[in-house]
């Protein structure tokens, strides 16, 4: 009895021994980001006064929300999924290719959050910058 469960014992050890580990995970060769965060580079913060002299909607727009919302982010990725939900083209889970949102709708999102969204306070983005970033957005209007 005592030399079975010493086989089974020695059995377990082996098989466990045996098992391969999963092969390295590595980067690709030469370095640097994976191509898809290439896409990910945001533009620097322009210049200028972040409450008053704000006015390039498009940089401001890369930086303040492009971690999310360039191709690649979380939100770039929950709203694909959701639009091709609803019927619409998976492009337009990219914020800057819609054509059917408004500057009060951007502004409202941005300050009170929606779902899988932080709101975001005038410390991250000023009324200023959320000002020129909801109309380079909204191309549906005020
Ligand atoms: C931390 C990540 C993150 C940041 C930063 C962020 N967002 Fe979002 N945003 C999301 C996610 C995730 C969603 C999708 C929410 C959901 O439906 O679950 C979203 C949704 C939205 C929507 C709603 C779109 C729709 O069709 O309902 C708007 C508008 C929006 N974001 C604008 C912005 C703007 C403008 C900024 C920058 C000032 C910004 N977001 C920054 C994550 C982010």
């Amino acid at each position: 009895m005592k030399r079975a469960l010493w086989f089974v014992w020695c059995a377990a050890v082996a098989v466990c021994w045996a098992d391969p580990a999963p092969p390295a995970v590595r980067g690709p060769a030469g370095g640097g980001p994976p191509p898809m965060l290439t896409y990910q580079m945001r533009a620097p913060q322009p210049a200028g006064d972040r409450q008053t002299g704000q006015k390039d909607g498009r940089a401001l727009f890369s930086n303040r929300c492009g971690a999310c919302h360039l191709a690649g982010g979380m939100g770039t990725n929950l709203l694909t999924k959701e639009r091709v939900a609803a019927g619409e083209a998976p492009e337009s889970g990219l914020l800057a290719n819609r054509k059917d949102l408004t500057v009060d709708f951007i502004k409202a999102v941005v300050r009170r959050g929606k779902l899988a969204m932080p709101r975001l306070t005038r410390v991250d983005v000023t009324d200023a910058e959320l000002d020129a970033i909801a109309h380079y957005l909204g191309k549906s209007g005020g």
